[in-house]
């Protein structure tokens, strides 16, 4: 399977026992922990910070950790999260002064860079920072919230990301965030995406009534990627 990630956002999962959810949900196959972290100033909602990404490296996980920064200003908090153990960190170009310096600041600080674009940010933010980037992270929901409907106009944007992706001949992820389901990821697969946020289309899968619940929802998101 062509090089297909996912990864579930945490957003959606139980926080009261988010080390339990983190290992079983990877443990099902996804490969890649997304973290969402929101500051009520960016976006209108508040999630958790880098003490949370630290506990659970100190749990033991070892995947990925992808942190999603929806916050404003951006620069401050990067080395806290590059020392909290992020993998990738990610944020919004219009909640940056210096987008340029921000990306930068990433890799000084051991990270993979990457950056945002909401339903309405044109792509020509990457114009000049196509080598600082490490991934792409293309929103088909407007941030701030899990469980909204994916919006279709991404699939047009994941195209064109995908052919300037090729063209420029460079190592970099395309992750689409938002909306994600069992019965959309294939479409979203074919559109250009290889890395896969799912929030509520996995936590909110069956809930406490299916001890199994992410075997089956990852493993037939899984199944809906070998068909692309
Ligand atoms: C929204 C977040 C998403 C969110 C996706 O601002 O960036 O990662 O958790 O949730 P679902 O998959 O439920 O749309
Ligand atoms: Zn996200």
């Amino acid at each position: 399977m062509a090089n297909f990630k996912l990864a579930p956002s945490i957003l959606s999962a139980d926080f009261a026992k988010l080390g339990e959810e983190v290992d079983n949900v990877l443990a099902s196959g996804a490969e890649i922990v997304h973290f969402d972290v929101m500051d009520n100033h960016y976006v209108p909602n508040l999630t958790i910070g880098p003490l949370v990404c630290e506990a659970l490296r100190k749990h033991g996980v070892s995947a990925d950790i992808d942190v999603h920064m929806m916050v404003k200003p951006v620069d401050r908090i990067i080395p806290d999260f590059a020392k909290a153990g992020a993998t990738y960190i990610t944020f919004h170009p219009e909640a940056s002064e210096h987008v340029d310096r921000s990306l930068q600041l990433i890799r000084d600080n051991g990270c993979k860079s990457g950056l945002v674009f909401n339903p309405a940010t044109p792509l020509s933010h990457l114009d000049y920072v196509l080598d600082k980037v490490d991934m792409i992270l293309i929103m088909s929901v407007n941030p701030g919230f899990g469980g909204q409907s994916f919006i279709p106009a991404a699939m047009e944007k994941l195209a064109a990301c995908r052919k300037l992706i090729d063209e420029s001949g460079r190592d970099i992820r395309l992750e689409i965030d938002g909306g994600v389901k069992v019965d959309n990821i294939a479409d979203i697969a074919r559109a250009g995406a290889d890395t896969f946020v799912a929030g509520s289309g996995i936590f909110g899968f069956g809930k406490d009534s299916d001890p199994n619940r992410y075997d089956t929802i990852v493993g037939q998101m899984l199944e809906e990627l070998t068909k692309v």
